[in-house]
């Protein structure tokens, strides 16, 4: 299975921070962002991964990443995304990287602590979509569930949500996802929506899911880009590894 980070887009939501870099390039405790969804990645075997970027500082990746060997890829390829199109508007610049094999995607601002490796390894066809309970579900891609608990409709940032669940930014996809994206129509804010992808293949039934386990954030906003920085200070402290620690 090949790697696709999403990591393009303006960041404007997090003005000033991100006038001088990229948002995934901005600090998370002791390491830029966009290493979080690397990690995940690499933790679960997927060592083949292309990062798609975009806007103004998009050169930076390659002076924080360059070939990924330190950071444990056997291979790094870019692409660049003009404009804000949308999240299946930039995975679509994977196709030939992809090439007809199955593909895991993150969101380059999703920070995660969950193994993957057990998914990765089951995973065929089709698509699945990974849930994890939050109390904010209006920020996110929301599904809804029937009486059996059986995935009825997914909708992007609803009003009235339907459920307290929040589709994070970690997707599996078999090779007909780029034809898929291809159909899709933008929405209202013009973009290729994610949600409308996952949506496209419910329809098919062919949609998974499964709860993610461990910490699940996105850091896109001050506040969760503090919360989810804290996390991983305790996180190392507790395991001993934290800066603070060993200066002691
Ligand atoms: O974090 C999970 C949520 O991410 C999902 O629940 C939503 O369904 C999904 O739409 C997305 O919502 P956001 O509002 O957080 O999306 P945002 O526009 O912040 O984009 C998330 C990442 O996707 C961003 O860090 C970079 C990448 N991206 C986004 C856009 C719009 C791109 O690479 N290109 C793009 O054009």
């Amino acid at each position: 299975m090949k790697g696709v980070i999403l990591a393009g887009g303006l960041g404007t939501r997090l003005y000033p921070l991100t006038y001088a870099t990229n948002k995934h390039l901005l600090p998370v405790y002791d390491k830029p962002m966009i290493f979080y969804p690397i990690n995940t990645l690499v933790q679960a075997g997927i060592k083949d991964v292309m990062v798609v970027t975009g806007g103004p500082h998009a050169g930076h990746f390659l002076r924080v990443l360059r070939n990924g060997k330190e950071l444990g890829l056997n291979n790094l390829a870019y692409a660049v995304q003009e404009g804000e199109r949308g999240i299946a508007a930039a995975l679509s610049l994977a196709e030939e990287y992809v090439d007809g094999e199955n593909v895991c995607v993150i969101l380059g601002d999703n920070c995660t602590d969950a193994d993957i490796h057990k998914d990765v390894v089951t995973f065929e066809e089709g698509a699945r979509i990974f849930l994890k309970e939050v109390e904010d579900p209006q920020r996110f891609g929301v599904p809804a569930f029937n009486d059996e608990g059986k995935i009825i409709k997914l909708t992007e940032k609803p009003v009235s949500p339907d459920s307290n669940f929040a589709i994070t930014g970690l997707y599996f996809y078999d090779k007909s996802v780029f034809d898929r994206i291809r159909k899709l129509k933008p929405s209202d804010r013009g973009e290729l929506e994610v949600t409308d992808l996952n949506q496209s293949y419910l329809d098919d039934n062919k949609l998974g899911w499964a709860m993610l386990n461990g910490f699940w954030k996105d850091a896109g906003t001050y506040e969760t880009l503090i919360e989810v920085g804290t996390y991983w200070w305790k996180k190392r402290l507790e395991e001993g590894s934290a800066l603070g620690r060993e200066r002691k």
